[in-house]
């Protein structure tokens, strides 16, 4: 187990060794430590990499001018009661933003807050047709983020929306736009400079999916009211913990080289994450885009992520999970203190007496216990990254955990976490039939 005390994400890694679930699947703690040892100094490579593009990530929480702007900025946006903030963008210009807003305002936010935070990641004519229709364009405030600023969904749809807004006859729709883009390249920058919008910069040389951290999660999390700064505070301590620790405890570490042994050694080609919290579900899918897209670039390996929500997906993926190939390992993230609770009445039917006075807690913890022992007892590697409760600190330490761990692991597989040839051709081929449409 990694401890570290000061923000008190913490590793329980038992279900992985091979005392536990057997030497089929398991790794032996020998096995781990002798690795966790030879991999170590790479912590301390990344760190010197600081400046290369690319792992500038791992400064993006000492960005303090730029957090003084944007708090600033975001004061200033409060006398405009906004009631609906509109985020376009796409891929790693979006995934980050849901992820904190999901966790930190919970989904259903709209219910209950004067302003709404809605992020626009698709050109699905159904989906963008139905908000455009519902929200007061008078009262809207839309974020376009491109860190290339070329990306033809996001462009599309401020195109969209400039077009109603100039339908509707509003006035100065320049100030209903914030663009979040490169300081000096790109479409967004041109069309920001010609119209006067405010624009913030995307830093260059990081990349959009290392950019949670940066103006692109922090401009949308600030207008909704989150503390940035707790954000940070949480990665700025995180950053400490894998700096500072040994390799045998260095949660980074670890969690970089049981995924890199698991799949080189015994075949998990696969790695489920599953958190026991709705609010943590698309934190999985912002991890799906980290992993997916900085190590699968090669014919032969790299882990294949998929998402999954406990206690949900017990009845959806578990089957699956317990019985059929053994190509998985999972990481469940469990939350050890909720915000909030309910309780169960007494005097339920004998049959199901065990749930009398249970708080809900209390339910998905056991079905987190019990899936965790359940997949163990069959063999199946699991961890779990103990939660010690969602707030904007310990979310600032989640996101640096991971893209530690992807930063560690694309040193491991030897390739560049950083780039994403892969997704270029499609894109071509997509231009090319726009432009060979009439
Ligand atoms: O991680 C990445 O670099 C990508 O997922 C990009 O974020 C995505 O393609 C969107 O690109 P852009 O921000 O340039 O519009």
């Amino acid at each position: 187990m990694a401890k570290n005390k000061q923000n008190m994400i913490d590793l329980n890694i038992k279900n992985v060794l091979s005392d536990k679930i057997g030497l089929r699947n398991g790794i032996e703690r020998r096995v781990l430590n002798d690795h966790l040892k030879k991999y170590g100094p790479l912590v301390g490579e990344i760190f010197k990499l600081k400046d290369k593009p690319g792992y500038s990530f791992l400064k993006l929480p000492d960005n303090h001018g730029g957090v003084e702007k944007i708090k600033k900025f975001a004061n200033k946006q409060k006398k405009m009661k906004w009631e609906s903030i509109v985020v376009l963008g796409i891929g790693g210009s979006a995934l980050g933003g849901i992820a904190v807003r999901d966790a930190l305002l919970g989904p259903y936010h709209y219910l209950k807050k004067k302003t709404h935070l809605f992020f626009l990641d698709n050109i699905d004519p159904d989906d963008v047709s139905e908000l455009f229709s519902s929200i007061k364009f008078e009262k809207t405030l839309f974020i376009v983020i491109s860190k290339s600023g070329g990306t033809v969904e996001p462009i599309a749809l401020y195109n969209i929306a400039k077009k109603i807004f100039v339908r509707k006859k509003i006035k100065n729709y320049q100030k209903h736009f914030i663009f979040i883009t490169d300081p000096k390249k790109g479409i967004l920058r041109s069309i920001g400079k010609k119209e006067k919008i405010t624009m913030f910069d995307v830093p260059p040389d990081v990349g959009g999916r290392f950019s949670v951290l940066s103006e692109v999660g922090l401009v949308p999390a600030a207008l909704a009211g989150i503390d940035i700064n707790a954000l940070l505070k949480g990665a700025k301590k995180m950053r400490e913990i894998i700096r500072e620790s040994k390799p045998l405890v260095n949660p980074a570490l670890i969690l970089a080289v049981l995924q890199y042994l698991l799949d080189k050694k015994k075949n998990k080609i696969m790695t489920v994450m599953m958190p026991y919290s709705n609010c943590l579900f698309r934190f999985s899918d912002w991890y799906r885009q980290l992993l997916a897209e900085s190590i699968g670039k090669n014919k032969n390996s790299g882990p294949t992520p998929i998402n999954a929500l406990g206690a949900t997906d017990q009845h959806s993926q578990l089957q699956l999970y317990n019985e059929g190939p053994e190509n998985k390992w999972f990481i469940f993230l469990h939350v050890l203190k909720h915000k909030n609770d309910l309780e169960l009445r007494a005097g339920l039917p004998k049959e199901i007496g065990f749930l009398n006075n249970k708080k809900l807690s209390e339910l998905i913890d056991a079905a987190y216990i019990g899936t965790s022992e359940a997949l163990a007892k069959n063999g199946r590697p699991n961890i779990t990254v103990l939660v010690p409760t969602i707030n904007a600190e310990v979310l600032g330490g989640l996101f640096t955990l991971f893209e530690f761990q992807v930063a560690l692991l694309g040193l491991l597989y030897k390739v560049d976490a950083f780039n994403q040839p892969g997704v270029e051709e499609s894109k071509i081929i997509t231009k090319k039939i726009l432009l060979e449409t009439p």
